[in-house]
């Protein structure tokens, strides 16, 4: 099974945070991160899961009604006195580049599916590019359009399609192979771990990247560990989680 870290460190650190990815970078058996990007007013890359900042910030408001500017400004709630802010995708990959050149992985989650966030495909496009680091990046998205974006701007792009339900990702995989004459199974299918909802005989093989939501930071460290051999029975290949330290 391989393991992702899931907004970074995110159960005992602040979620999508440089800390949460600077943990998760060194922890061993760590295949890679998963992070959500999104786009500030003024057309920004950064790095955050909710389309609203009140969540994880001391702001409130919708994080395309701020500029980098005026985000930078919010404080990331951490339990400590120094405060984290929200990274820009070229702050992580400042960060990631000496991994990503060496074998770690990033799933970068195109987090478009509620506002579309025109021109974000080109814009992570072209930051990977100029970093070199694309052999080491998966896009994925609730939005299989912005697969279909990503994959006109980057033909060798890696892809993975997201939905609650495993059924829904195969489908919508099986869609966009045909569409972009890709061959069968290039891409993956990231599914909920609640999802799982048919067998290994109709997955023939593909990369099957499961996501759990788990408990985010502050919760307490669980220190427990899943029990990956079931989901290795269904077909699982790669797990998404939050306290991957525990492994
Ligand atoms: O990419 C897997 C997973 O992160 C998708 O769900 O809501 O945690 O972004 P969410
Ligand atoms: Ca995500």
């Amino acid at each position: 099974m391989k393991i992702w870290a899931h907004r970074g460190c995110s159960q005992n650190y602040p979620e999508n945070t440089l800390t949460s990815f600077e943990k998760a970078m060194n922890v061993d058996k760590v295949t890679g991160i998963e992070l959500d990007i999104q786009l500030t007013k003024d057309g920004e890359l950064v790095v955050i899961h909710d389309e609203k900042v009140d969540r994880t910030t001391d702001g409130i408001g919708f994080v395309r009604d701020f500029t980098l500017r005026e985000l930078k400004t919010l404080h990331i709630r951490t339990g400590k006195d120094e405060p984290e802010h929200i990274p820009t995708m070229r702050e992580v990959l400042d960060l990631l580049k000496p991994k990503l050149l060496n074998g770690f992985k990033l799933n970068i989650e195109l987090k478009n599916s509620i506002y579309q966030y025109p021109g974000m495909e080109a814009k992570i496009v072209k930051l990977v590019s100029e970093y070199g680091v694309q052999d080491s990046i998966v896009y994925s998205s609730f939005y299989p359009r912005s697969l279909l974006n990503v994959h006109d701007l980057e033909p060798g792009a890696k892809l993975g399609v997201l939905n609650s339900w495993l059924s829904n990702c195969l489908f919508a995989a099986k869609g966009m192979e045909k569409i972009l004459n890709l061959s069968e199974g290039s891409i993956a299918l990231h599914p909920g771990g609640g999802g799982l909802d048919i067998s290994l005989d109709m997955l023939e093989g593909r990369i099957v990247r499961a996501w759990f939501g788990g408990h985010l930071y502050p919760s307490k460290p669980t220190g427990g560990r899943m029990d990956f051999d079931k989901f290795t029975k269904a077909g699982v290949t790669d797990v998404f989680i939050n306290e991957p330290e525990v492994y």
